[in-house]
Formats: structure tokens, C-alpha cells, sequence
């Protein structure tokens, strides 16, 4: 590649925005990041610098709110593409505080459109999620499964931004890939990035490391009485760094070439489902101490399996994701010991 193509990373301070700048910069782009730093620090931004060698900016701009996006068709010329990570994800929060999930997500995206098209820059990457099929029964989820009836405001927020995404392209106006994981965990395997959310951890993985920290106290596996080989829900990990490159073809694909739909739509996962009881063994193993935990109540809104069919990931944007539960637990345990002593 000659000159590097510039890139904006909205969410770029976040967890998945962070590790996907990673592996755009070793990939050859030149990446900045928008964040408000709603959920997230600009101390990330040492990390990527120590990974890869290249310092790397950050606007401190809510997107959600309008007319903030101004500033930088002037700051940042000659953008050819946007990853637009910026949203807000606690699933509970959703369900308490609907109007925050919905001004902040679907405006991001509008705003985040608006600049776009001011700016002429004509490709979107869309941070989706598996929760846009909602209970679905058909498994594994392939991407021609329906939206379904999503479990929370937060699920919504990301079947409007597709629907909204769907719209333009059919326009023609931009065009725009959208990417649905599915439980993304582990951190870089340096150490140097991983996930530091500003809220309390929710997910699994964390909560597990957390627990083994002494943050926690203990920890509640959520049901054991479901119809799967333990009883305890089916998810499918994928491995942070896998999912990072994912963002790295996607945009390859829709920068590159001519035949690309103006929306498409891929899940990432790695189409294979854990129970939450041999992800918390896989960690005992790798980590090499027991973890304290107590089988509790089924948590409301959860569904017994969630895994992808990601045949069209693999087969249209080439991605081949490498890391098992080992890495994921490995990277996310030592990501947990490296922050908690420094700080
Ligand atoms: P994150 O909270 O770590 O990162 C999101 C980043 O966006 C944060 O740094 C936050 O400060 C920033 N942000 C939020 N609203 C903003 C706004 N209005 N303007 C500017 N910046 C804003 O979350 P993440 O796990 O990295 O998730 C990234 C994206 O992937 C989100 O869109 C999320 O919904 C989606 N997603 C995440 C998961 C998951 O399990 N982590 C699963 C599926 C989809
Ligand atoms: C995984 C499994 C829990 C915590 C969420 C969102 C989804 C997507 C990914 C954004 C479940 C169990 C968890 C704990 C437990 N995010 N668990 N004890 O719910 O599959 O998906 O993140 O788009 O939209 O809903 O992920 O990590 O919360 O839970 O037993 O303390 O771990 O019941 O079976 P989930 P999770």
C-alpha cells in the first residue's frame, strides 16, 4: 500500500473499538479514534501505542449530540471509511433507562451519517449484535434468521441502526457492512489492552476474572436448569483478536471490491457453544486456582443456547478465527491481573 488510507474509529477508547484499531494499524491503515469517553479512558491509547508504534488520536466528542461532528470535517480530511463502534451496551441499563439507549445509539449513528455525508465518505462498518435475532429457535443462527422480537432497548437500538443502515444504502448514499457478534472476550495477548469498562462488568468472562481477583465476592451462574448437557446456558465466544481482524476484512471487502452489496450483514462468532460451567472449568485450568461460585436463579431474558452459523464470514470476508476458550481465558486473566495492580 502507498499512502495509508485514513479511517475513523468511532468507540475507538472502547473495548472492541481498541483491539480492532490494533489490527487495522498493523494492517496498514491510518486510524484515529471519536470517543466521549462515556464508557471508556484515553489510557488505552498508551496501550496501542506500545503494541504497535504508532501513537494514535482521539476526539472527545459525544456523537449523540448535534452538530458536535462539525469540527472534524476540517481536523480530519480524506476519511475513506468509518468503524462506528460509539454506543452504549449494558443490556440492564437498557431496560431501566430506555430513552438514554435510544438518544445516545440510533443519534450516534445519525450524526455519524450526517458527518459522512457532508465529509463524502461512503462506507460504514456497523457494530451489530446476535441479540437483533432475538429468541430466535433456529440454531445455529444463520444470517437469513429473522430479526426477532429483541429482548431489551438496547437489542432494538441495534436492529434500528441495520434498518437505518438498509435504508441509505438502498439510496445509494453509502455503503455499509454490518457485523453481529456474538460474545466477544479475552483481551490482547501484550496485556496492554483489554476490557476496562467504567460501569460494573455484566458478562461472563470478566465477572469470572473479577471473582478470581477478589473484586468480587463470589459469583452466581445463572441457572442450571436449562435443557443443554449441564443444565447452564450455551453461548459462542469468539476471541477478541478474531474479532478485531474481522473489522480489518470487512472494510478491505467494502473499500475493494465491486461486488459487495450496498448492505450486507455478517455474524461473528466461531459457531461453537460453551456452557457457562466449562467456561468457568476452562478458567480454573488455565489460571490454576478454583473459583468460587454458586449455581443461582435463571436470569431473566436469558435463552438456553446462542451459537452462529458464520459460514458466510469465513467463505466471503476470508476470516479465520484461531483462538479457543484457552486464549480467551489466558489473555482475559492476565488483562485482569496487569490492571488491577495498576491501579
Ligand atoms: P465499550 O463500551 O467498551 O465501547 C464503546 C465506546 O463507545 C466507549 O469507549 C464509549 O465511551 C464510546 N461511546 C459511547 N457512546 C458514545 C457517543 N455518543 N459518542 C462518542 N463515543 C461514545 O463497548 P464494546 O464492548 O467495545 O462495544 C463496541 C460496540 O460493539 C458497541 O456498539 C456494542 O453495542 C457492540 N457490541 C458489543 C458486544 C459485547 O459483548 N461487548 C456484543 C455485541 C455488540
Ligand atoms: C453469558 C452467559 C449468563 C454473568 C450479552 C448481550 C448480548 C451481547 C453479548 C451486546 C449467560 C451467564 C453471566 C454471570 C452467569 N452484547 N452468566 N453469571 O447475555 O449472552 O450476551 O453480551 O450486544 O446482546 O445480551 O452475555 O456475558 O452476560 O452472559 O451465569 O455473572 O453467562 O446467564 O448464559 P449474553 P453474558
Amino acid at each position: 500500500m502507498g499512502v495509508k488510507r485514513k479511517i475513523a474509529v468511532t468507540g475507538g477508547c472502547g473495548y472492541i473499538g481498541s483491539h480492532a484499531m490494533v489490527d487495522l494499524i498493523l494492517h496498514g491503515w491510518d486510524v484515529f479514534s471519536i470517543d466521549s469517553l462515556v464508557n471508556s479512558n484515553e489510557e488505552v491509547l498508551e496501550g496501542i501505542r506500545s503494541i504497535t508504534g504508532v501513537p494514535v488520536r482521539n476526539y472527545r466528542i459525544d456523537l449523540a449530540a448535534s452538530g458536535a461532528w462539525h469540527q472534524l470535517i476540517e481536523a480530519e480530511p480524506d476519511v475513506v471509511g468509518v468503524i462506528h463502534f460509539a454506543a452504549l451496551k449494558a443490556v440492564g441499563d437498557s431496560v431501566k433507562f430506555p430513552m438514554a439507549y435510544y438518544d445516545n445509539n440510533v443519534n450516534a449513528l445519525l450524526n455519524t451519517l450526517r458527518w459522512m455525508e457532508c465529509a463524502g465518505i461512503g462506507s460504514i462498518i456497523f457494530s451489530s449484535s446476535c441479540t437483533v435475532y432475538g429468541a430466535s429457535s433456529e440454531l445455529p443462527v444463520t444470517e437469513q434468521n429473522p430479526f426477532g422480537i429483541a429482548s431489551s432497548p438496547y437489542g432494538r437500538t441495534k436492529q434500528i441502526g441495520e434498518w437505518i443502515l438498509q435504508d441509505l444504502a438502498t439510496t445509494g448514499r453509502c455503503r455499509a457492512i454490518s457485523l453481529r457478534y456474538f460474545n466477544p472476550a479475552g483481551a490482547h495477548p501484550s496485556a496492554q489492552i483489554g476490557e476496562s469498562p467504567r460501569t460494573p462488568a455484566q458478562n461472563l468472562v470478566p465477572v469470572i476474572t473479577e471473582t478470581a481477583m477478589g473484586k468480587r465476592a463470589g459469583m452466581t451462574v445463572y441457572g442450571k436448569d436449562y435443557p443443554t448437557r449441564d443444565g447452564t446456558c450455551i453461548r459462542d465466544y469468539v476471541y477478541i483478536m478474531d474479532l478485531a481482524r474481522a473489522h480489518t476484512l470487512a472494510l478491505e471487502r467494502l473499500l475493494e471490491s465491486s461486488e459487495t452489496p450496498a448492505f450486507d450483514a455478517f455474524n461473528l462468532g466461531i459457531g461453537e457453544g460453551l456452557t457457562v460451567l466449562e467456561m468457568i472449568h476452562a478458567f480454573e485450568k488455565v489460571s490454576g486456582q478454583p473459583l468460587r461460585y454458586q449455581i443461582g436463579a435463571r436470569r431473566e431474558g436469558d435463552m438456553a443456547a446462542v451459537y452462529a452459523d458464520s459460514t458466510k464470514a469465513r467463505q466471503m470476508l476470508g476470516w479465520s478465527p484461531e483462538g479457543d476458550v484457552e486464549k480467551i481465558m489466558q489473555t482475559a486473566w492476565e488483562w485482569e491481573k496487569r490492571r488491577s495492580n495498576s491501579g
